[in-house]
């Protein structure tokens, strides 16, 4: 298999950081959602409040650079051609869906550490080193970043939702083996 994309396939590179975004996201959810909910003295899985804020916002950074690095991918080699079996109008919303998640990768950890930094929270990253604050206090911007995350967050659940439902759709009603064009390759093509 190419490391790069070509007119047969994902390449390597995408389809590695496709997944290490998927994990980076899944994790990202899964924390959020526990430390909007516990109590600030609690734990969950033995890790407190703060514990789980300083690793969402220091996974949320390393995706940044993962968002980067597939950005670079996804230009270097050509796209490969449209799955046969997608229809017109599928691959009208797949074009904007792939915009709203690459915008999404971008504008969820940026935004998260606008809001963190100009309201005054700051970052430990890995709980090892608490990074220097470029911003300063700004209580406007971190308030208008706190809901451009939050905004985004919807947006990013919604537009995944399409994207997984066309994956599935193909792969398991129509078994045309659509996600087999984002898995390393065994044995040929998905058609
Ligand atoms: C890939 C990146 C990221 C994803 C997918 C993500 C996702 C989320 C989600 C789903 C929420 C809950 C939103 C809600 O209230 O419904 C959230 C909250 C939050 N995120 Fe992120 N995040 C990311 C990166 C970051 C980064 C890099 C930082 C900071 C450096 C950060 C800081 C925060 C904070 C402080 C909250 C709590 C906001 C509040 O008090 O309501 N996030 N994030
Ligand atoms: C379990 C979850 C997921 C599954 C099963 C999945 C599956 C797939 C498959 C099969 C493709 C290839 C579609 C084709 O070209 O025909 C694809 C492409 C893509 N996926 Fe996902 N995906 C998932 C989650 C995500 C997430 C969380 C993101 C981003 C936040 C994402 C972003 C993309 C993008 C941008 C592409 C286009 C190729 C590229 O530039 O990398 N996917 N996905």
């Amino acid at each position: 298999m190419s490391l790069h994309n070509s007119a047969d396939g994902y390449g390597a590179m995408t389809k590695a950081l496709h997944w290490l975004i998927v994990a980076l996201f899944a994790f990202q959810f899964g924390a959020a959602n526990i430390m909007l909910r516990m109590s600030e003295d609690g734990t969950v899985l033995g890790i407190g409040q703060s514990g789980y804020y300083n690793w969402h916002k220091s996974i949320g950074l390393v995706a940044l650079i993962v968002a980067v690095a597939r950005l670079r991918a996804r230009r270097s080699g050509r796209l490969p051609d449209w799955a046969p079996t997608l229809s017109g109008r599928e691959r009208a919303f797949i074009h904007r869906a792939e915009q709203v998640l690459y915008t999404a990768m971008f504008v969820m950890p940026v935004s998260g550490f606008l809001y963190v930094m100009a309201g005054g929270y700051g970052v430990n990253l890995f709980g090892v080193w608490e990074l220097p604050n470029p911003i300063g206090s700004w209580p406007s911007l971190a308030i208008a970043a706190k809901w451009t995350h939050i905004a985004s967050a919807y947006a990013l659940v919604a537009t995944l939702a399409g994207h997984l439902g066309i994956v599935l759709w193909h792969t398991l009603v129509l078994r045309d083996g659509l996600i087999r064009r984002m898995l390393p390759r065994r044995g040929g093509q998905a058609r």
